[in-house]
């Protein structure tokens, strides 16, 4: 791996980017432009903050987060690749897959019209192999500016049919999670997970009442998520979606896990813009996919 001096010769925009040791010794990349300030470690691809210019923070990122290989951080944008959840016919392999838990490739950062993006790769090798078998590249492009810009590029580079499923989990900071809601998923079903998987109806926008945990079905609607208490509207737009996950933990659960605690959970709510279940993606050899999510204020 490259040392942090390396990566600044490489990529480093004098009073633009630059990459810092973040938590854990991993480096991070930094940017403050006119436009926006913001942070992606290199581990996992992972978005850990987006600030638009005179806006308060949008993610959340739990104080109790790990920083270490393996493992990954809690809150941001973790990406879930190429499985989400559980690996369906193997319990052992982690959660949500293995991109989100190390060390990707940087590729290139650009500054134009006070946007800056920075583009990531990473691709199988023996120790992906140990989990799939498939051969591929994922690249990550996060475009950081008045918009938050996130685009997941799959490339099936093996002679095989691939079939994947993909996530961007973002976490969103909240006021208070209960005083929350979220609207543009009026009359769209759902996998209630915290009910067995049964399929339910949405019905007017979702707000928080307890454990939440649903995967809603063949949906590329934008969404909004209202928040009262920090006065202010999030728009998500998705791009090549057709799953949009919400999550919160609520306090016991959040209490049993280590990376967030029982203080936090109030403060953040997760949007995910999917593609899961029925709605993997699969591509021919040579084949490539691009799912987008664009995060506005406003
Ligand atoms: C959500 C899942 O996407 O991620 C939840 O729907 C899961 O079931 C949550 O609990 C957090 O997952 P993890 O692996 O980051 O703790």
């Amino acid at each position: 791996m490259r040392t942090i001096a390396e990566l600044n010769q490489h990529c480093g925009i004098p009073g633009i980017v630059s990459v810092v040791e973040g938590n854990g010794h991993l480096p991070k990349i930094r940017i403050t432009s006119r436009a926006a300030s913001g942070e992606i470690y290199l581990h996992g691809a992972h978005v850990t903050s987006w600030q638009p210019a005179g806006a308060k923070e949008v993610l959340f990122l739990s104080p109790h987060s790990l920083y270490q290989d393996g493992v990954a951080i809690r809150g941001g944008v973790p990406i879930c690749f190429p499985w989400f959840g559980n690996k369906a016919d193997d319990p052992q392999a982690p959660a949500h897959g293995f991109v989100r838990t190390k060390t990707w490739h940087l590729e290139s950062v650009e500054h134009k019209r006070d946007t800056v993006t920075v583009r990531m790769f990473t691709e199988s090798s023996k120790s992906t192999k140990k989990w799939w078998p498939s051969d591929f590249r994922l690249s990550y492009r996060a475009s950081f500016g008045a918009e938050l810009a996130l685009e997941a590029i799959v490339t099936n580079t093996g002679d095989e049919p691939l079939s994947f499923e993909e996530a961007l989990h973002a976490y969103y900071r909240v006021g208070d999670v209960t005083k929350a809601s979220v609207a543009g998923l009026d009359g769209v079903q759902y996998l209630d997970k915290t009910d067995g998987f049964r399929e339910k109806p949405q019905a007017d926008e979702v707000v928080i009442t307890g454990e939440t945990d649903r995967v809603y079905l063949n949906t590329e609607g934008k969404l909004y998520l209202s928040d009262p208490v920090l006065q202010r509207r999030t728009m998500v737009i998705k791009e090549n979606s057709r799953n949009t996950v919400v999550w919160n933990p609520w306090s016991e659960k959040a209490a049993a896990m280590k990376d967030l605690g029982a203080e936090v959970w109030k403060s953040m709510l997760c949007l995910e813009v999917a593609n899961v279940g029925n709605n993997a993606v699969t591509l021919a050899p040579g084949e490539q996919h691009a799912m987008q999510a664009r995060v506005k204020l406003g």
